[in-house]
């Protein structure tokens, strides 16, 4: 267990949100990096935000030597900003738009976990980042946004092995259907067969928020000897061998 401030990009709001909550329980401090602020009407104690894109690098240094300045050092990172894809066919892919999505989820990654490893020290720390089960074999309709979850997890390895001997260790969740404010769009959206999405989990149904939160701490705090491991939090999704 080393954490004790933690950056959570995306805090804002699901997956994100449940983390903050998470670790805040287990008495750690964070800061949440995100382009909007959290619900509610004032931060619970141990807890900064700071509005930031997380893929712009010059704004990213200046928001983790913020969070340093009124929280101390950043020894955790939780990785769980994002933004969707167009769930359209590669053939009509907005490329202007996979770019973005790659810049925002794979270089934002980059970005913000860097930028706390420069300034380490020496200390020891843990990042784990949110990839998905779009990133395991081909999908459909996923030319963008499972494209860039598969870089995520590929970068998170390439992390892993760079900075081990550093004393950080880099993991990925690859959570699989979860009910949070994204996932609520699509399916409100209409181009989610919700039925078909239960029908093909094992475990038949949507994750919750905290559910995926439970696997990152256990990789943020717990998991001491792992790192470069990509965890599917799926309900069984891509387990299934057919
Ligand atoms: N919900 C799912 O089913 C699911 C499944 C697999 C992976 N994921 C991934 O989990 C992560 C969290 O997703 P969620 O479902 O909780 O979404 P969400 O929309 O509820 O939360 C995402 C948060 O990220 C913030 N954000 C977006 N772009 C940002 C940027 N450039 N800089 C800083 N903050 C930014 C948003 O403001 C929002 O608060 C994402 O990376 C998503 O791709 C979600």
């Amino acid at each position: 267990m080393s954490p004790t401030h933690t950056v959570v990009t995306g805090g804002a709001s699901g997956i994100g949100a449940a983390v903050v909550e998470a670790l805040l329980a287990r008495g750690e401090q964070v800061t949440i990096f995100d382009l909007q602020p959290p619900l509610g009407e004032t931060l619970p104690a141990g807890v900064g935000f700071i509005k930031v894109d997380a893929s712009d690098e010059d704004a990213v240094r200046d928001a983790v030597a913020q969070a340093e300045a009124e929280q101390g050092t950043v020894t955790g990172v939780v990785i769980c900003h994002g933004n969707r894809g167009l769930f359209v066919p590669a053939m009509e892919a907005d490329l202007q738009h996979a770019r973005k999505v790659f810049d925002i989820h794979v270089l934002g990654a980059l970005a913000v976990s860097r930028e706390v490893v420069r300034r380490l020290e020496g200390r020891p720390a843990s990042i784990v980042t949110v990839s998905s089960a779009t990133a395991f074999g081909g999908w459909e309709k996923q030319a963008d946004y499972g494209v860039a979850k598969a870089a995520v997890r590929q970068l998170t390895q390439n992390l892993a092995v760079e900075w081990a001997s550093l004393g950080v260790r880099v993991n990925a969740v690859a959570p699989g259907n979860t009910l949070t404010p994204m996932v609520q769009a699509v399916i409100d959206s209409g181009s989610y067969d919700t039925a078909a999405v239960e029908k093909r989990t094992p475990m038949g149904r949507f994750a919750q928020p905290e559910e995926i939160a439970t696997a990152i701490l256990f990789l943020l705090l717990d998991a001491t000897f792992v790192t470069g491991q990509c965890l599917a939090v799926d309900g069984g999704w891509t387990a299934v061998g057919e």
